[in-house]
């Protein structure tokens, strides 16, 4: 069985991708609305965070409601361009703790290496979101995830905005037990492994390093 795909349907994910996707887009709009498309895929990534129910007392009467059972949440962005998603995360889930996977991709080979990765203790027993804008060949995603079941994770999701076919197909092969959420899905991979038509380098673009 392979990861399902969850690809985003609704019309301010797809406005707000086509404003990603403009070039002329200035670096200020560009790393707001990737925050923002974060916020709103959290909103999907976690429809299935288990509830309970407490006691309140409203204005009219007392009532049994539902809340969050807080179980254990945590948002792990692959440095750099992850991080431009983590603050959208965090305005849904305040709580979720936040742990760093750094991976850089050799140019050529285009073959992901991890150079840091910090999490929280606890790490194992967390629900995990990995973070990252782009699923293109999917080896970056493929070595993040690899990353945290290393480290005694179970229940791992990816969240990106935009995913190339090859990278979801790579990806339902080597962890099939991961569920992808994305804001769209694109035609191909160029041969520079870049998404096509894509939106260029996200980390140059969000953190203006171009
Ligand atoms: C980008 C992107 C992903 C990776 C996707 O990062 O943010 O991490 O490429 O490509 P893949 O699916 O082929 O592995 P990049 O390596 O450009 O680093 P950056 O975040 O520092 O910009
Ligand atoms: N990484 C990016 O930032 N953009 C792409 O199109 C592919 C990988």
């Amino acid at each position: 069985m392979s990861g399902k795909v969850h690809v985003m349907d609704h019309p301010l994910v797809a406005h707000k991708m086509t404003i990603l996707r403009d070039k002329d887009t200035s670096v200020k709009d560009f790393r707001e609305i990737v925050s923002e498309i974060g916020m709103l895929i959290t909103y999907e990534a976690t429809r299935d965070l288990p509830l309970t129910t407490k006691e309140v007392e409203t204005p009219i009467c007392k009532t049994t409601a539902p809340t969050l059972k807080g179980k254990k949440f945590a948002v792990v962005p692959i440095l750099r361009a992850g991080l431009g998603l983590v603050d959208g995360v965090l305005r849904m889930v305040p709580g979720a703790r936040v742990g760093h996977i750094g991976m850089f991709r050799d140019e050529e080979t285009l073959e992901p290496h991890v150079y840091f990765c910090k999490m929280p203790k606890d790490i194992a027993e967390r629900d995990i979101l990995i973070v990252d804008p782009m699923l293109a060949t999917g080896g970056s995603a493929e070595a993040a995830i690899s990353e945290m079941k290393k480290r005694g994770c179970t229940n791992i999701k990816l969240m990106v905005l935009l995913a190339a076919p090859e990278g979801i197909e790579h990806l339902q092969k080597t962890h099939p037990d991961v569920d992808i959420y994305c804001g769209a899905v694109d035609d191909h991979l160029n041969e520079h492994g870049y998404i096509v038509p894509g939106l260029g380098d996200a980390g140059d673009r969000i953190f203006g390093t171009k």
